[in-house]
């Protein structure tokens, strides 16, 4: 084995790796045991008074948030959304969650959630890992 092609090559993955600017995706797309874990956390004390990640379990005061991401907002069967919702045109990311946990007001004006949103980016990062890779 050519040392110089080695190295160059290893070089060359350590360039690649730096050249991901969308670090969010990034975070929640690798499945983390320790911020799933955190991100439960975050969910039970924050989200989970109005919200369950059980579909099959009579919606909350929210709807259930089971496979939110990728989800068009207003979709869940069985939950009246107010109307100013559903006359939005919003596909829950990671990257529009991830958003309006920080800042709910700018994104969706008029949604009837009184929330005030999540602004430690730690938990919010925990809280996506829990949204995208949850399994009932
Ligand atoms: C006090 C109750 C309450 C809390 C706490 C709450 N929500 Fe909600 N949430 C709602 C209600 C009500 C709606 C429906 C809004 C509407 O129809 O206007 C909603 C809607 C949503 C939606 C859109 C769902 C869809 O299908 O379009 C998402 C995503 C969401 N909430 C995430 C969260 C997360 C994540 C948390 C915790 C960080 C949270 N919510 C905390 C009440 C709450």
């Amino acid at each position: 084995m050519n040392y110089a092609v080695l190295i160059l090559a290893l070089v060359g993955l350590a360039a690649c790796a730096n050249t991901s600017t969308d670090t969010n995706t990034a975070v929640a797309s690798v499945p983390d045991p320790v911020l799933i874990e955190k991100g439960a956390k975050v969910f039970k004390y924050r989200c989970a008074a109005c919200h369950t990640m059980d579909p099959a379990k009579r919606q909350f005061f929210g709807p259930h948030l089971y496979q939110v991401i990728d989800r068009k907002i207003a979709t869940v069967d069985g939950y009246t959304f107010t109307d100013e919702v559903k006359q939005l045109d919003i596909v829950w990311t990671v990257d529009t969650i991830q958003q309006w946990l920080e800042k709910p007001q700018q994104l969706v004006a008029d949604m009837c959630m009184p929330f005030t949103g999540l602004p430690k980016e730690e938990d919010r990062m925990a809280l996506l890992q829990y949204l995208t890779h949850h399994e009932n």
